[in-house]
């Protein structure tokens, strides 16, 4: 029992240097993640779409939510596990959260990287993470299989 707890402990270990060393070599250190979240939610605060969507539930919450952001980003960049929330129904209670603002939260996201990425790499990574999630988030908000039908004719 004590070498398989042992050999999984060892694993994640394994897993996580990898992950160290691979966001390394990008240029992606702790202090990036810390900007990243930083300069991004600056932006999405002051834009006029994004903005008020966002403020209206994390008014009088901003730097709780910079810290969760930052164990996030952290959590899958290092594989640290860091961050264990619930992504998901964190945003069922977001009010005026539509389909449509995500091509937007995608775009500032990846202006933000050609702003300040430390390497095209690091902006190739963080944006296709974003953009798995964003789907996959998108699906699980939005997804209607009534609109599925392949048989339905384009309106
Ligand atoms: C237009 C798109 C989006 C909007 C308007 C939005 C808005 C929000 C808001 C208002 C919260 C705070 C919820 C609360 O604490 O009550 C939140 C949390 C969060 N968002 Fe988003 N979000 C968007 C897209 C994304 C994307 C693309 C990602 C990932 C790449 C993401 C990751 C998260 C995470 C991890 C949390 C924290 C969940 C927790 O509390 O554990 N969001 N979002």
């Amino acid at each position: 029992m004590d070498t398989e707890i042992q050999g999984r402990a060892a694993h994640a270990a394994d897993i996580r240097a990898r992950a160290e060393a691979q966001m390394k070599a990008m240029g992606v250190d702790e202090a990036f993640v810390d900007r990243l979240v930083e300069t991004f939610y600056g932006r999405v605060l002051a834009h006029p779409e994004l903005g008020p969507v966002f403020d209206a539930k994390l008014s009088g919450r901003w730097p709780e939510h910079m810290a969760t952001m930052k164990r996030f980003w952290s959590s899958i960049a290092f594989r640290s596990g860091a961050y264990g929330g619930k992504p998901v129904q964190a945003h069922t209670g977001v009010s005026d959260l539509t389909p449509g603002l995500f091509p937007q939260w995608l775009a500032l996201f990846s202006e933000t990287l050609d702003d300040i990425a430390p390497s095209a790499e690091a902006k190739v990574w963080f944006m296709a993470t974003a953009e798995r999630i964003a789907r996959s988030l998108t699906l699980s908000l939005f997804y209607n299989p009534a609109l599925d039908d392949p048989q339905r004719k384009p309106a």
